[in-house]
């Protein structure tokens, strides 16, 4: 077995002149073998590599395995081009991280990047050199299964974190060992589902697409991501896996983009499932000819590109760009240099730092809903006695959530150990499940649960649902609590013991039944394996909660979808303009009633904002300034204000800066998010935060899709979260110079 030096990138020109001499040798099926990934059990893969029939395989992650099919690829197959193994390293590989929607509520870039940069390194040491992650869809849902793999509702958060990502797998050095190449994920659209059901069509005019869920892609793009994989919709009638609008005109075309396309699994023979292609050879022609680069499990590609060729529906040129895009790839990641991987050069599985990220950035994903009477922190000191209670407490697999292939629950830390750990001898913990799952109905296990609060000083409940509910096809129609879990909440509210609830989930969860049943809700996703260690941490006080919302939590599932960046509409609500269905007068007017956007029996406000999120401290702002109230196009503008934490201990806030552009082109959002920031003060200290922001930063499609920069009115507010107060403005006037 050759030994895995350090990989070397021939400088760019290097990379591509190889790549074009490599092509030059390469016979059409050999072409066509680049462009096909196939999974692990494929019948006779050695066989198939051989024959240079493959260009990738997914989702093995033996390493024996792996550098047999490195060496069959290098040494048995005609031109020696090594393979692409894939695999969706989503979350961590090993080492466990939160769902990226829990990585998002630390709005930590750093710490994100941090994550991704581990997984990549225990990933290749498996010999996986592709992961199927950063997933940038935008999604507005909570019912959407996949939400747990999104980054949230907003794009600029989206990118920021999807970049960090990017930047994480791929390291600095793509050719390092190490580094392993991401992919942006599903282009475009699939978080835009209607109904929140996972496959389901998705219509999104051109300018909300390219305003909202393109951003993140093109984000990506920018900051080099090597791959993008297609999804599964219909985008506007047309399914992304053969869509030319997104793959050639936009990705290539105004994008520049300069890495390979991948399907999604088998969505390039769905194409005809979708009605739009009669057949598997149309299917490989519209992806094709929309250059998606390889097929993703199907076979289409295999079984007729040659014949699309030979009758002169594709050319020669469109087969070797494809195959071109994919050998490229591999150049650059040094994989014709180091095809193979000794574990010995990369640091141990799980070992401690990385165990310590997943802790930390577990920490910094919990997000504090609420905290009557100043429950949280507990104080062992304080407490004689502890009650914990429900069936995620003590579940090292469904802390773990959804796409996690190769972590291990006996490597998790629960919260029930953590918390036995945390508090020592000194306080008697009381363990009861009270139910046998999250979707369990059966109330036999009330009994002792009940009887478990009774004898201890406070209650932590750790309820929410396994991971099973959440993540591809698992999208769920209501989103309460599922099981009896709100029953067990209530007869263990009945006690009158104070109720810390820990909601482990993949989604937000509507808590409208239960949210004044409880004294204090920490929401911890699905933290990963040091989950409990993380929550332990927070709930006795070594740190406290810093985490926000990067999604909006509705308070009944028909207020979905509800989001901070809607538009104003021509009747906007207000406090004052609504009236509760329970407070109609009689035979009341209809004018009576309001007339603008709420429910009659919902309101207009959600039950927790975009951007919100307690900490054990308080924090105040105040004299929010601009640099200028007047400014020309293409001047920056600062905006700055106060933040001082005003409670008793240090903590961490993340400031947010909203901005709102008055009059459009085209209608634009109540508020966008255009800044953030963490800043950890210590009780009674205050600092100053500013934010830049440059034209560019204001820009958006117009209804011509131009991207525009428009002068007027522009509102601004810094704060804790979306409904921020403080607020001010600005103007920007054209001088003619344009932006
Ligand atoms: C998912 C992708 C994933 C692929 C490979 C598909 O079902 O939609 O996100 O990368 O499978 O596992």
């Amino acid at each position: 077995m050759p030994n895995t030096a350090e990989r070397q990138a021939p400088p760019k020109d290097s990379a591509e002149t190889r790549a074009s001499d490599l092509l030059s040798e390469m016979s059409l099926s050999e072409k066509i073998g680049q462009m096909c990934q196939v999974n692990c059990n494929s019948h006779d893969l050695h066989q198939q590599i051989r024959a240079g029939e493959v260009g990738s395989v997914l989702n093995e992650v033996d390493l024996d395995a792996v550098n047999e099919l490195q060496r069959v690829a290098v040494e048995e197959s005609r031109l020696g081009i090594p393979l692409l193994i894939g695999r969706d390293v989503i979350h961590g590989f090993k080492t466990i991280f939160p769902i990226p929607l829990g990585q998002a509520a630390s709005w930590n870039p750093d710490l994100i990047r941090h994550g991704a940069r581990i997984a990549a390194l225990e990933a290749s040491t498996h010999g996986v050199n592709w992961t199927f992650a950063p997933m940038i869809d935008i999604t507005r849902d909570p019912r959407w299964g996949r939400i747990a793999e999104s980054l949230g509702e907003d794009p600029y958060l989206c990118s920021q974190l999807g970049v960090a990502m990017v930047q994480g797998f791929q390291g600095e050095q793509l050719a390092a060992p190490g580094s392993i190449a991401a992919c942006a994920k599903h282009f475009a659209g699939y978080g835009a589902v209607e109904g929140g059901l996972d496959y389901n069509t998705a219509n999104i005019p051109e300018n909300e697409l390219r305003n909202v869920y393109l951003q993140p892609f093109k984000a990506a793009a920018e900051a080099g991501v090597m791959t993008f994989m297609s999804a599964f919709n219909d985008l506007n009638g047309v399914p992304t896996s053969g869509n030319e609008f997104l793959t050639k005109q936009v990705l290539r075309g105004e994008w520049r983009f300069q890495g390979f396309v991948v399907s999604d699994w088998d969505s390039i023979h769905q194409l005809s499932v979708h009605g739009f292609t009669a057949g598997d050879k149309e299917a490989a022609f519209e992806a094709a000819n929309a250059g998606v680069d390889m097929e993703m499990a199907s076979r289409t590609y295999a079984n007729h590109l040659a014949e699309l060729l030979h009758e002169g529906r594709l050319s020669e040129q469109d087969i070797d760009s494809m195959a071109y895009n994919i050998v490229l790839a591999k150049v650059r990641l040094g994989l014709f240099e180091n095809p193979y991987t000794t574990p010995s050069h990369f640091p141990a599985l799980l070992n401690d730092e990385h165990l310590q990220a997943a802790r930390e950035t577990a920490r910094q994903s919990c997000v504090l809903l609420k905290n009557e009477h100043q429950t949280l922190p507990l104080s062992a000191e304080h407490l004689s006695s502890l009650a914990v209670i429900g069936p995620l407490a003590d579940d090292p697999y469904e802390q773990l959530g959804t796409w996690v292939f190769d972590g291990e629950s006996a490597d998790s830390q629960t919260c029930l150990q953590a918390i036995e750990a945390q508090v020592g001898d000194s306080v008697a913990v009381h363990w009861a499940p009270g139910l046998e799952s999250s979707r369990h109905r059966d109330h036999h296990g009330f009994e002792h649960a009940v009887q478990a609060a009774r004898d201890s000083d406070a209650v932590v409940m750790v309820l929410g649902e396994e991971s099973i509910l959440s993540g591809e096809a698992h999208c769920r129609a209501d989103i309460d609590l599922p099981g009896a879990q709100e029953h067990l909440i209530e007869a263990i509210a009945a006690t009158g013991k104070p109720i810390v609830l820990v909601i482990m989930a993949g989604r937000p969860l509507t808590l409208s039944n239960i949210i004044d049943k409880v004294d204090a809700i920490l929401y911890a996703w699905h933290p990963g394996t040091m989950g409990g260690p993380a929550i332990a941490d927070l709930l006795f006080g070594l740190e406290s909660p810093s985490g926000k919302l990067p999604v909006t939590f509705p308070r009944v599932v028909g207020q979905i979808p509800i989001y901070y960046a809607r538009k104003n509409t021509g009747r906007p609500p207000s406090h004052e303009s609504i009236t509760h269905i329970d407070d109609i007068d009689g035979k009341a007017a209809q004018t009576s009633l309001g007339m603008s956007a709420f429910y009659l029996d919902a309101g207009f406000t959600p039950q927790f904002p975009f951007g919100y999120g307690l900490s054990y401290s308080h924090f105040e702002y105040s004299d929010i300034a601009v640099s200028a109230e007047h400014a020309a196009l293409g001047e920056d503008i600062e905006i700055s204000a106060t933040l001082y934490n005003a409670g008793g201990c240090e903590a961490v806030e993340v400031v947010q800066l909203y901005v709102r552009d008055l009059v459009g082109n085209v209608t634009r959002p109540v508020r966008e998010l255009k800044g953030f920031t963490r800043v950890r003060l210590g009780a009674g200290e205050h600092q100053r935060v500013s934010f830049t922001l440059r034209s560019e930063d204001l820009a958006f499609h117009n209804r011509k899709m131009e991207l525009v920069t428009e002068a007027g009115q522009f509102h601004a507010w810094i704060g804790g979260n979306s409904d921020a107060e403080l607020w001010t403005h600005f103007e920007l006037h054209d001088n003619g110079a344009g932006v």
